[in-house]
C-alpha cells in the first residue's frame, strides 16, 4: 500500500519527463505565438464554484469531485476542470478592466473519481485556453485553430474536429419542452439519473453512457435543428471562418458535452487510435459562467486538451520526441588524481552552459562509458596521467564513434561541442 500510488494517479518517470517537458515548451511558444498569457490558480477551489459552474447535473459534479471538509469546516474541491477556476480568477482580479480580449491558457493537474482506464484517470492533466471577453464568431474558429496547430506542431496526424452548436438559453428553452415531450414516452425505461435530470436539465439525456438511454435518446431531436435567429447565424460564421482558414471538420449534433455552462459552439477533436478514449480536445464557447458566477456579462470561450490522451496518441503513431534534456559530455576519470580533474573540469564545462557530469561511484572506464551511454550522452573524454600532463585529450563523438584531439580545458572542449552540434 505505502509503496503504491493511488488508483488512477500515474508517476511521470524521468524517462518520459522529458516528453512532457517538450510537449510544455512547444505550447509556450505557441501561446506566446497567438497572444495568449499564462494563468495559474489553486488545485482547489470553493466546491460551490464547481456546483454553480460547472453544474449539478453534470456526472463531473454529481459523481466525480474529489470533495472534502476542511479543517475550518468549508467545503473543499480539488478541480475537476480549469475553466472555473480561470472565470473565477477572471471577476477576482477584475481582468475584465483591461482590454478585452482576454487570453489565457493553463497547464494544470485535474481531479476526477473515474473508473481508471486507458486515457481515463483520477488524476490527469489539462492544457486549457480560455478567451474571455468577445462573442465574435472569430474567437471560436482561432481557438479551434490553435488546438490544431499544437497537434500539428507535435506532429499528429488523422485528428477529425466535429463541431455543433447547442444554441443559448433563448432557444434552449423551446428545444428542452421538445425534447421532454420526445422523451416522456420513455421516461419509465430512463436510468434513475436521466430521470432525475429529466426536469433540470434534459439536454444531459443526450450525453448518457447508458445503452438504454442511447436507444431511446437515437432519434430525439437535436438543438442545432432549433437554434434561434442569433445563434444559427454565429454557428455559420464559426463555419465559414473555419472554412478561411481550410480547417476541416465535421458537423456531429450529438456533442452537447459534459459540463453546463456552454453555449452556441462545442467541439470535439478526437485521434484515428485504438482507445476508446480518444477525445484528446474539447471545448467551446460558455457565453453565462462569468455573469452566473457573479462577474459582469461576459461571453468567453475556451478548450481543454488532455495530456495523458495526447501522450497516448504520440505514442500510437509513433511520433518521436527527441530528449533534450540529455547530458551533452561525460568526463570519464582514470583514479584519484584524474578524478579531481574531471571534476573541476565539469564545473568549468557547466559554467560555460554546457550540460556535464562524471562518475562519482569509483567506476572502471569501461562502466562510465556505458553510463555515459545510458544517459544519451553525445560526447565523452577519458582523463588519465597522460592528458593531464600532455594537456590534450580525445573528444568523442559517441553517437559517430568519431575522436578528434583538442585542448584539454573547459573553453576548447566547449567550442569544439558548440561547433558540431
Ligand atoms: P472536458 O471535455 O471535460 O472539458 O475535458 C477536456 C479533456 O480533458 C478531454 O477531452 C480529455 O482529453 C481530458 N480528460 C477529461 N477527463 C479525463 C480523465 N479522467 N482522464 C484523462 N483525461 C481526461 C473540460 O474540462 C473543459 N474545462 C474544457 C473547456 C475549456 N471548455 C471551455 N474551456
Amino acid at each position: 500500500m505505502l509503496t503504491k500510488a493511488p488508483k488512477g494517479t500515474a508517476d511521470i518517470l524521468p524517462e518520459n519527463s522529458y516528453k512532457w517537458q517538450y510537449a510544455e515548451n512547444v505550447i509556450k511558444k505557441l501561446c506566446a505565438d497567438f497572444g495568449v498569457k499564462e494563468i495559474r490558480t489553486p488545485v482547489f477551489e470553493h466546491t460551490e464554484l464547481f456546483s454553480r459552474g460547472v453544474g449539478d447535473t453534470t456526472d463531473v459534479v454529481e459523481k466525480e469531485m474529489y470533495t472534502f471538509n476542511d479543517k475550518g469546516q468549508r467545503s473543499i474541491t480539488l478541480r475537476p476542470e480549469g475553466t472555473a477556476g480561470a472565470a473565477r480568477s477572471f471577476i477576482e482580479h477584475g481582468l475584465f478592466n483591461n482590454p478585452q480580449p482576454t487570453k489565457l491558457f493553463y497547464q494544470i493537474s485535474c481531479y476526477r473519481y473515474e473508473k481508471p482506464q486507458a486515457g481515463r484517470m483520477r488524476e490527469f492533466h489539462q492544457f486549457g485556453v480560455e478567451y474571455f471577453g468577445t462573442q465574435n464568431y472569430a474567437a471560436d474558429a482561432e481557438i479551434i485553430e490553435l488546438a490544431l496547430m499544437l497537434f500539428g506542431r507535435l506532429g499528429l496526424k488523422d485528428l477529425t474536429l466535429r463541431i455543433n452548436s447547442i444554441g443559448c438559453p433563448h432557444c434552449r428553452k423551446a428545444y428542452n419542452d421538445k425534447l421532454k415531450e420526445y422523451l416522456s414516452a420513455n421516461y419509465d425505461e430512463l436510468c434513475d439519473t436521466c430521470k432525475s435530470r429529466f426536469d433540470r436539465n434534459p439536454m444531459r439525456i443526450i450525453d448518457c453512457k447508458s445503452s438504454v438511454c442511447k436507444d431511446i435518446i437515437k432519434d430525439a431531436p437535436r438543438l442545432i435543428d432549433y437554434l434561434c435567429d442569433e445563434c444559427s447565424e454565429h454557428f455559420a460564421n464559426v463555419k465559414s471562418s473555419l472554412d478561411n482558414m481550410g480547417i476541416e471538420y465535421e458537423i456531429d449534433p450529438d456533442i452537447v458535452r459534459g459540463l453546463d455552462y456552454y453555449t452556441k459552439t462545442v467541439f470535439e477533436i478526437t485521434a484515428d487510435i485504438a482507445s476508446s478514449n480518444a477525445t484528446v480536445c474539447g471545448g467551446g464557447r460558455y457565453d453565462g459562467l462569468v455573469k452566473e458566477l457573479g462577474g459582469p456579462d461576459t461571453p468567453a470561450c475556451g478548450f481543454a486538451i488532455g495530456m495523458e490522451r495526447l501522450f497516448l496518441c504520440l505514442e500510437a503513431q509513433n511520433v518521436e520526441i527527441n530528449d533534450e534534456s540529455a547530458m551533452q559530455i561525460f568526463v570519464g576519470n582514470i583514479g584519484a588524481e584524474s578524478a579531481k580533474f574531471a571534476q573541476k573540469l565539469v564545473h568549468d564545462l557547466r559554467l560555460l552552459g554546457i550540460s556535464a557530469d562524471y562518475d562519482k561511484l569509483d567506476r572502471s572506464v569501461k562502466a562510465q562509458m556505458k553510463q555515459a551511454n545510458k544517459l544519451g550522452c553525445k560526447y565523452s573524454v577519458i582523463i588519465g596521467d597522460n592528458e593531464i600532463t600532455e594537456g590534450k585529450v580525445m573528444l568523442k563523438n559517441m553517437a559517430l564513434g568519431e575522436s578528434a584531439e583538442v585542448e584539454l580545458n573547459a573553453q576548447a572542449i566547449a567550442k569544439n561541442i558548440e561547433e558540431n552540434y
